[in-house]
């Protein structure tokens, strides 16, 4: 894994989205993976300054994003899809048929999350995956556990997920207790990671993903067993090498 720290959420936001966007111009059909929360808000805004000073274009790109929730409409403001058009789609000129995020209200639900994988390894692999991470070191909607999840499935959300989102919804009563989420073989096949953490609150978790064992119990652990991660934080952590 490579580390780089930065004094500031601003600077932190800029390579983030600089080197998302020196994806989406080394290769026509890039691939990304989106991530949601409000980490990459910022970076997002970046990507869009961007494209509105004429500088990319994301007419040939496509993008997976990593999970949606189940069972919340995609008109919820806080549902991922609505996430995604509000801080990036609406704002660029990628074709709205190219952006895939889970449908987490289809009637079969096990059926959605076999086409969203299929569609991933026709489509794929996604060239750059972008991720946060969850205070419990979850990935996506990969929660700590004994045993995780290769393909896309649904899962059901720790209480303490459901209490970090919160802050997005009126009450706790209205997160939803179920994701679909691809599962960490998906997310392990991306050619190129880009794990981004924000503020000190995330040092702890941050340092047990680059420095603790491989367990499931944080699966953000299993990164370091990637050739390709970069990890971008302003948090006060160390790689031990
Ligand atoms: C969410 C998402 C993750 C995200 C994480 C951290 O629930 N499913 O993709 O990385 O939790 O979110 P935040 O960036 O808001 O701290």
């Amino acid at each position: 894994m490579i580390l780089h720290k930065f004094k500031t959420q601003a600077d932190l936001d800029r390579a983030a989205a600089d080197l998302i966007i020196s994806v989406v111009r080394s290769k026509t059909n890039a691939v990304l993976g989106m991530a949601t929360g409000g980490t990459p808000v910022g970076l997002y805004k970046e990507i869009v300054k961007t494209y509105q000073q004429g500088l990319i274009s994301f007419k040939e790109a496509r993008t997976f994003n990593l999970d949606e929730y189940v069972g919340l409409p995609v008109t919820h403001p806080e549902s991922y899809r609505a996430f995604m058009q509000r801080n990036l789609f609406d704002h660029i000129d990628i074709k709205p048929e190219n952006t895939h995020v889970p449908n987490g209200n289809a009637p079969d639900i096990d059926a959605e999350c076999r086409r969203y994988d299929e569609m991933l390894y026709q489509q794929g692999p996604v060239d750059l995956q972008l991720l946060g991470i969850g205070h419990n070191g979850h990935i996506g909607f990969n929660e700590p556990d004994t045993e995780l999840s290769r393909f896309t499935y649904k899962v059901t959300l720790k209480e303490d997920t459901r209490e970090a989102n919160k802050r997005f919804f009126n009450s706790l009563d209205e997160v939803p207790t179920h994701a679909v989420t691809m599962g960490m073989g998906t997310i392990m096949q991306a050619k190129m990671i880009l794990l981004v953490v924000k503020g000190q609150e995330k040092a702890e978790i941050l340092d047990r993903t680059l420095n603790g064992p491989i367990t499931t119990q944080v699966p953000a652990s299993l990164l370091q067993t990637h050739p390709r991660v970069i990890v971008m934080t302003d948090c006060d952590v160390q790689y031990k090498v």
